[in-house]
């Protein structure tokens, strides 16, 4: 590790400039008064002398089979259990519970990507007999029991959260993995959960065509049979139901039409299993600095308390209004506030099967005046798609939103004024969101009835959470002295991940080693790492720059440089990679890859392809990098380890910096003159890069 890492050393008011950061605005009197929190002295009630006892309050939105007795048990740092001796069922919170007031209102409105398909509207009635249904169909087909897990590659369809919370109903532990994940990315998850049955579906739309998804299955289950995990079940639900979408065979004895074996299960129920607090709910892959993705484990009781909490208060969904998340059930985001949260709390919540702009930049806004809806939930990248696309459209429809949400990146204060001004027609507050899959919820956010906004800023910790930033020597770095280092969170908090599933070691190195005193038994001196650069200012607010480890933000989406390069080198001429972040106007970033030819290889023309072909079969479309550069060497250290942050600088026409200590600084102009001259002639050069951007670039892959 460097010394001269972490220092985004832009002052306060250097970043001001870029950013204009410091303007506050404030929600409406008449969004106040509505709000589910408005009183503006709530956060007394949360202050960390008055931690954990603070999280009753969440606990208290819950059903609980069995009252907890302990409402956090610390005693084995970083090991938490929370509400402690607590029984309940996750899919009764979410289903059974809203049958007494809620039976009629829908609790899923699903939304094709075709214009012309009609909405399929499911009701908390009818979600309770389509969740026994499946739930015992699993139990008595698939043999599931408790503690099971089985993995999902399912597309947004009302299937998914209908499975997931069939096996939330048997304790059945899921790991969903993103739809647009390729198969072999599947089976590799498939691998490390052990599980023996997958459930997918045959296709499904996107940008106007009908995808083949079960082909994908065929690859997971080889995948992981050729690690010795056999698949011994493959439950595929069909997009258009009695009409097989799918090119590929289905495999007797192993495959399934979910909606055939339904027919022997019509109005069957099963009870929900009575599951400890601290039972897990599901797994949630995600990128980390190793090609091996983590299977984040989140658990039940304080998970569930965490997500229905922070839909009540953040997302301020009430019984009447129509939520939607623009997100994909694949990710954390589609977890916690697509599914667990809103149906926890008896909301509505729309799912859209497809991409924004389908078949133009209207839809979304169509989608919004249709249905009535009033909080709506997406991404910057969402966003500044939108925007290109259609600057002016939302002008054209008649939706009235009083809520909006961003998440996953950054988002420029460009983008949030037009999402501000022209989308919420500067009335509907905006939350910025900042939290992780790691955290199960929001970690920093404004409360939208009581604290101003700031674009740019997510805000202050969330009700319960205290971040800190720490330098590199674990020193705080006080608001308002205008440096950048570790965001860390210094308590716990019941939606916070258990562990790495069965790899204990590498949740303790990954996301505490560099400040915990690992002797103490005390929380306070167990500072959760996120892996996030940011600085605060002095009235409170962070703002996040960026990932400090080997992780891409692309889109929102996070991958890491290890999988990019692990799956360059399954090209065979392939020698060496390296995977690297290049500014892009639209996805925030993008990957970039270099790579050099094993001895006696030619190039090929091919050979960009063959390794964008590579990233995508074994990871997925959406890690395809925008340019794979073929060099003769790669910049090194002494030791033979590539420095990342030098062509790092290079893709993003940053200043190299310091190379002394490479191995062989001669190499160095040579790629300079290869890519930039390429990008000059593509007019690729980004323009006016923000300081801290810029202090990202230079610092990659520096951390570890
Ligand atoms: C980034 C998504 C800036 C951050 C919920 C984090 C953000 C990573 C924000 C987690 C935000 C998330 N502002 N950056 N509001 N929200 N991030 O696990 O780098 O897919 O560590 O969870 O996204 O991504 P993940």
């Amino acid at each position: 590790m460097t010394k001269d890492t972490n220092k985004a050393n832009a002052n306060e008011s250097e970043i001001a400039s870029h950013w204009r950061e410091e303007e506050l605005i404030y929600p409406s009197d008449e969004f106040a008064n509505q709000a589910n929190i408005n009183d503006k002295n709530i956060k007394s009630n949360f202050t960390i002398d008055k931690f954990p006892e603070c999280f009753k309050q969440y606990s208290d939105l819950i059903t609980w089979d069995k009252e907890w007795d302990q409402i956090l048990d610390s005693s084995n740092p970083p090991f938490y259990n929370w509400f402690v001796g607590g029984k309940l069922n996750a899919s009764y919170n979410c289903v059974d519970r809203h049958l007494s007031d809620y039976a009629d209102k829908a609790a899923i409105i699903w939304v094709s990507e075709q214009e012309n398909e009609p909405d399929r509207v499911i009701t908390y009635s009818e979600l309770f007999v389509k969740v026994n249904e499946f739930a015992t169909l699993l139990k008595e087909f698939c043999g599931l029991k408790p503690g099971d897990r089985v993995t999902l590659h399912m597309p947004m369809i009302p299937e998914l959260p209908i499975t997931m919370l069939a096996c939330a109903r048997l304790g059945v532990i899921h790991s969903q993995v993103f739809g647009g994940f390729s198969g072999t990315a599947c089976g590799d998850r498939i691998i490390d959960s052990e599980s023996n049955i997958l459930i997918t579906a045959d296709s499904y739309n996107r940008n106007g065509k009908l995808l083949d998804h079960k082909v994908k299955a065929d690859e997971a289950v080889e995948q992981a049979s050729s690690n010795g995990t056999d698949v011994e079940k493959v439950l595929i639900w069909q997009r258009y139901p009695n009409k097989y979408s799918s090119s590929s065979p289905m495999i007797q004895g192993r495959d399934y039409s979910v909606n055939e074996l339904l027919e022997s299960y019509e109005g069957k129920t099963t009870p929900p299993e009575s599951m400890s607090s601290d039972s897990p709910l599901f797994l949630m892959y995600t990128s980390g600095t190793t090609a091996k993705p983590k299977g984040i484990q989140h658990s039940t009781g304080g998970y569930l308390s965490y997500a229905a909490a922070t839909s009540k208060y953040y997302q301020d969904i009430h019984p009447d209004d129509i939520y939607w998340c623009f997100a994909d059930i694949g990710w954390i985001t589609g977890h916690s506030y697509i599914v667990y949260g809103p149906l926890s709390i008896g909301a509505t919540s729309v799912m859209y099967e497809g991409v924004p702009t389908f078949p133009d930049a209207g839809r979304p806004w169509r989608i919004a005046e249709r249905l009535g809806v009033n909080i709506f939930h997406t991404a910057p990248t969402t966003i500044r798609m939108l925007r290109k696309a259609g600057p002016d459209e939302p002008a054209k429809y008649n939706y009235n939103f009083k809520h909006m949400t961003t998440v996953g990146e950054p988002i420029e204060p460009e983008v949030w004024r037009w999402y501000y001004e022209v989308v919420g027609r500067g009335k509907a507050v905006i939350v910025d969101t900042y939290w992780q899959t790691e955290t199960g919820g929001f970690i920093g956010a404004t409360l939208p009835g009581t604290e101003p906004m700031k674009p740019g800023s997510c805000g202050p910790g969330t009700l319960g959470i205290f971040p800190v930033i720490l330098d590199e020597n674990g020193n705080v770095i006080e608001p308002g002295s205008g440096s950048a280092g570790n965001i860390c969170i210094s308590n716990p908090w019941p939606g916070r991940m258990q562990t790495i599933w069965k790899d204990p070691e590498r949740f303790i190195n990954t996301y505490f080693k560099k400040y915990a005193k690992p002797e103490s038994k005390d929380w306070r001196d167990w500072p959760y790492v996120t892996g996030d650069g940011a600085t605060q200012s002095s009235d409170g607010y962070f703002r996040i720059v960026g990932r400090l480890d080997d992780v891409i933000n692309v889109a929102g989406h996070r991958l890491g440089t290890k999988e990019l390069e692990s799956a360059a080198l399954t090209v065979p001429s392939i020698g060496e990679a390296a995977a690297v972040p290049a500014i892009d106007d639209l996805k925030g970033r993008v990957p970039e890859m270099y790579v050099s030819l094993k001895p006696g290889y030619e190039k090929q023309t091919t050979i960009e392809n063959d390794v964008k072909q590579a990233i995508a079969t074994n990871i997925g479309p959406i890690a395809r990098p925008a340019h794979v550069w073929v060099t003769t060497d790669l910049p090194k250290t002494s030791s033979g380890k590539i420095m990342r942050r030098v062509i790092a600088s290079i893709s993003n026409f940053v200043e190299v910096g310091d190379t002394t200590t490479l191995s062989n600084p001669e190499v160095v102009d040579k790629i300079k003159q290869q890519v930039q001259s390429a990008k000059i002639e593509l007019n690729q050069v980004p323009k006016d890069i923000p300081q801290e951007i810029i202090d990202e670039i230079k610092r990659f892959g520096e951390d570890n």
